[in-house]
């Protein structure tokens, strides 16, 4: 499992996104679960989004790439990429952040959590599960994944699972909320869900943004079999844009 190449069909649309209010701001790439920059898909979604734009883009790798992926959780995936960004002279003057799947819960961390970092301007959000997934997705063969596949059986709101297995950090079992909000490391903080815990620092970094593009990449309802096997294949799209600040930390999707 890796890059979705189906991603690239949205570049021309990013470009039209991107480049009227970038004015050749840097972005940065944050790839999916199971991916890395140095994969060729990702590596062509990069540098294809910067010769079109007129954008230099950077694809921001997190430890060793597919393995961390799969295995740090995402607040200290989140801390690795806020540190990067702080390092990088090229983006002190502000940056745009791109947002592929998982990477979009990182780069929303990074936006609400990252202290004294530059200012992140634009947010574009390729299929991200920002609400959280109902299901983990299977990895497939190979040795990560026999690894993987076998955390996702167990007890995912344990201890041990949220501290060694990214995407347990957004699972959103509907029918186990109270567990989720007891137990989830994640996803219950970066969306301000547990009433005692809210941060209002995460919500007005958050609206500083000034643009958040959410774009959902949906599936058909009989495909979910396939999305939990292979996080594919992406059936159908809609084009979802809420421009203008955002105003509240429950994302709106506007058809
Ligand atoms: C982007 O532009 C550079 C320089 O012109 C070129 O070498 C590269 O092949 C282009 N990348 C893609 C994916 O088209
Ligand atoms: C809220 O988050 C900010 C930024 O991480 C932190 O400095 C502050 O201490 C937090 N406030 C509370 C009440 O936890």
């Amino acid at each position: 499992m890796d890059f979705p190449s189906k991603f690239l069909a949205f570049i021309p649309f990013l470009v039209f996104i991107i480049a009227p209010f970038s004015h050749s701001i840097p972005f940065i790439v944050i790839h999916g679960i199971g991916d890395q920059c140095a994969n060729r898909g990702v590596k062509q979604f990069t540098e294809l989004l910067t010769n079109f734009s007129g954008s230099k883009g950077y694809c921001l790798e997190i430890g060793g790439g597919t393995w961390d992926s799969w295995f740090m959780p995402l607040e200290e995936q989140a801390n690795f990429v806020c540190k990067k960004v702080k390092q990088m002279k090229e983006l002190s003057k502000g940056y745009n952040i791109v947002g592929l799947s998982q990477g979009n819960l990182i780069g929303r961390a990074v936006v609400e959590f990252c202290d004294g970092a530059p200012q992140v301007k634009n947010f574009i959000s390729l299929g991200g599960p920002h609400a959280g997934t109902a299901s983990v997705p299977l990895c497939g063969s190979g040795f990560l994944c026999l690894i993987a596949d076998k955390l996702i059986k167990s007890e995912i709101y344990s201890d041990y699972i949220q501290a060694h297995l990214a995407p347990s950090g957004y699972l959103k079992l509907p029918n186990d909320i109270p567990h989720y909000l007891e137990k989830c490391r994640f996803l219950p903080k970066l969306n301000n869900e547990l009433p005692h815990e809210r941060n209002s620092t995460y919500k007005e970094r958050f609206t500083r943004l000034q643009n958040l593009v959410l774009i959902m990449v949906s599936w058909k309802k009989e495909q979910i079999f396939a999305f939990q096997t292979q996080f594919g294949p992406l059936a159908s799209f809609s084009h979802l844009i809420l421009k203008g600040s955002p105003n509240s930390l429950s994302m709106k999707v506007i058809c």
